[in-house]
């Protein structure tokens, strides 16, 4: 769908929001908090951002926009192209990050722009009125970003882990704290959803909830196998050097994809036959396990043929 860029804001050093409306007017989609949406850059570059605005207000979608240092053109692209009026191509919102609305205790952890699907969370929380608590690092006080739309809230913490005498968060303090039954989310950087999900991988299964941003994906581009197409009968041999989503693409197969990174879940493919070589950070461990889907755009395979349901 399209969409026009009705204000851009500055958040913080390196951060910019911005305020997406419908074209001709009217309402956008709803959405449930944890939702993203995938932004068209340009041909083959697309990006999922994380929906920062109260979902009961439908005018328009807020995403916030870190420019990565080490940008591969997503954030670059935006930070430098995109201007107030012009028009955009988005995707319907995406949830891989829902809230269970009723739980008796919800944890949010957020690192740096992994604030921004908190946001939609504490506002649908409020309306509930369950019970929350906020626990936000960001490098500086001027590289954070949102801090006003939390600050007014009880039981909000904010640190700063890259000035003189800061502190990251304490992890193994919050999970301590937190009652058996709570369910606790987590978006950041790959190293602090790590621990995270380390620290509390003793609790129930399903109330530990990551979402990542970016991550450290070391893809899979050591080729030498051969990808065999069920629906189409195409058999594809990937190469050295390339993806399995570089073969696809190459050979015309129209495939979805998003961050190219593993995190999105945007590229997932249906596993007939074969052994997955799983890269990725959607899929949880059970599911690699079970190898009956892999992500293209990052994973590749052990076995020397793999059969995919498209
Ligand atoms: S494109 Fe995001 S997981 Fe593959």
């Amino acid at each position: 769908m399209q969409a026009r860029i009705r204000a851009i804001r500055w958040e913080a050093e390196g951060i910019l929001s911005f305020i997406l409306e419908p074209v001709g007017g009217g309402l956008m989609p709803s959405f449930d908090p944890g939702a993203h949406i995938d932004v068209q850059l340009a041909p083959g570059l697309t990006r999922s951002y994380s929906l920062a605005n109260d979902p009961a207000n439908r005018t328009h979608y807020e995403i916030g926009v870190h420019l990565s240092p080490e940008s591969r053109g997503g954030s670059r692209h935006i930070h430098e192209r995109w201007r107030a009026g012009d028009i955009v191509e988005i995707s319907e919102p995406k949830n891989n990050f829902p809230l269970v609305e009723d739980a008796v205790h919800t944890v949010l952890i957020a690192g740096g722009i992994g604030i921004t699907p908190m946001l939609p969370m504490i506002a649908r929380l409020n309306r509930l009125g369950r019970s929350w608590e906020l626990h936000y690092v960001a490098a500086t006080p001027s590289r954070a970003a949102y801090v006003d739309h939390v600050a007014e809230y009880d039981g909000v913490t904010v640190a700063f882990d890259g000035v003189p005498g800061g502190q990251r968060l304490d992890l193994q303090a919050i999970s301590r704290n937190a009652p058996a039954d709570a369910h606790l989310y987590c978006c950041g950087p790959s190293g602090m959803l790590d621990a995270f999900v380390a620290i509390n991988s003793e609790r129930p299964q399903g109330h530990v909830h990551i979402e990542y941003f970016s991550a450290e994906t070391v893809v899979a581009t050591e080729g030498g196998y051969t990808l065999e197409l069920a629906r189409s009968g195409k058999t594809i041999a990937v190469e050295e050097g390339e993806t399995m989503l570089d073969a696809l693409l190459t050979a015309g197969i129209d495939i979805g994809f998003a961050c190219g990174e593993g995190v999105c879940g945007t590229c997932e493919v249906k596993v007939i036959e074969g052994l997955p070589d799983h890269r990725d950070h959607f899929l949880t461990d059970a599911d690699k396990a079970a190898n009956r889907s892999i992500m293209v755009c990052c994973s590749g395979s052990k076995s020397s043929r793999l059969v995919l349901d498209i």
